[in-house]
């Protein structure tokens, strides 16, 4: 059994968990356990328990320091962030969550819009009993990050948002006409996707993933299996395409939000450059909020898994102190 596949079976599950002990006794003794699927060291997962969606979550053990919560993409799940994670200084409580509707997290029928979906990270950190934290939010997790922190201003010290248009916005009609961005149409569509990618999730997801990153080798194997495997789920990958059915609301919730004053919190834009020569992200978070800063990082669209370094570096640098 190799390193970068025997904790491949890791699915939170107890008799999986054993397996995984038994695959970390296998490989320690010439290496390490080190794949985007497991745990990583220094951090624990945890299903929350006292809400009415409950979350799955990783957190830093003995977290002290400022509280930074990761909210990942489509069709991703906290693993995305699990470069991210190590690198990210051991001074700050770094949380990982999956979305409602991501296994082992809760799928209830309904509630996709990302204002519901920020309620729920709110119930979690209330469980928590975390009173302010940072945002980080890529992709349909951004979109969660901006619904939180336009509902909550007082809950939000800042937002990190990366490489997603926010339904509503001139920046969302733009790339929503974009020939690469045909899994908006195809995702809400009703009952079309499931009937035609069950079964067929090991293409329809490395695929996507593939055409999305920074060309054919920005994203390893192990990265593009945790997708697959995550979404092989029948309630997971229902609800991420929820989530694109929701996007007329959203677009509605936006717009609504966006009338009221701008964000005042520090706002970071980031935009991945190789698929977006313009810093789109940027423009965008300009009409909504007060003080912005944007990077545009050579990256494709998987930014927390293709650029890591950079993207840590830059969100510890604009962090307020
Ligand atoms: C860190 O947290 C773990 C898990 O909660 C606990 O078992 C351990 O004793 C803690 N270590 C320190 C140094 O506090
Ligand atoms: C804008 O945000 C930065 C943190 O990124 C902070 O240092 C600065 O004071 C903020 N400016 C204003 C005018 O609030």
């Amino acid at each position: 059994m190799s390193c970068r596949s025997s904790a491949s079976f890791w699915k939170s599950h107890v008799l999986v968990a054993v397996t995984l002990y038994l695959a970390i006794v296998d490989a320690t003794a010439t290496c390490t356990v080190d794949t985007p699927d497991s745990i990583p060291p220094g951090y624990t997962s945890y299903l929350q328990k006292d809400a009415s969606v409950n979350l799955y979550y990783v957190r830093r053990d003995n977290a002290t320091g400022p509280t930074v919560v990761l909210l990942h993409g489509w069709p991703q799940n906290w693993a995305s962030w699990y470069r991210v994670m190590r690198l990210f200084p051991s001074s700050y409580d770094v949380i990982a969550v999956n979305l409602r509707g991501v296994s082992p997290s809760n799928a209830p029928s309904t509630g996709y819009t990302k204002a519901i979906m920020a309620r729920d990270i709110r119930a979690l950190l209330n469980s928590l009993n975390l009173r302010k934290v940072h945002l980080v939010g890529h992709d349909i997790g951004g979109m969660v990050s901006y619904a939180f922190a336009v509902q909550y201003p007082k809950r939000a010290l800042s937002l990190t948002i990366i490489d997603v248009p926010l339904p509503g916005t001139p920046a969302f009609d733009q790339v929503n006409v974009d020939p690469r961005a045909w899994h908006f149409g195809f995702n809400a569509a009703k009952e079309f996707p499931e009937a035609l990618t069950t079964g067929r999730e090991s293409f329809f997801y490395s695929k996507f993933m593939r055409e999305l990153s920074g060309g054919p080798d920005a994203l390893t194997p192990q990265e593009i299996r945790v997708s697959v495997n995550a979404y092989s789920v029948p309630s997971t990958a229902h609800a991420g395409f929820e989530w694109y059915r929701a996007f007329a609301q959203d677009a509605e919730d936006n717009k609504e939000f966006a009338e009221r004053e701008k964000l005042t919190l520090p706002v970071l834009a980031l935009t991945g450059s190789i698929l977006s020569p313009e810093p789109y992200v940027f423009f965008m978070m300009q009409d909504l909020a007060k003080n912005v800063s944007g990077h545009s990082i050579d990256s494709g669209h998987f930014i927390p898994e293709e650029a890591p370094e950079q993207l840590v570096k830059l969100v510890t640098a604009f962090l307020p102190k």
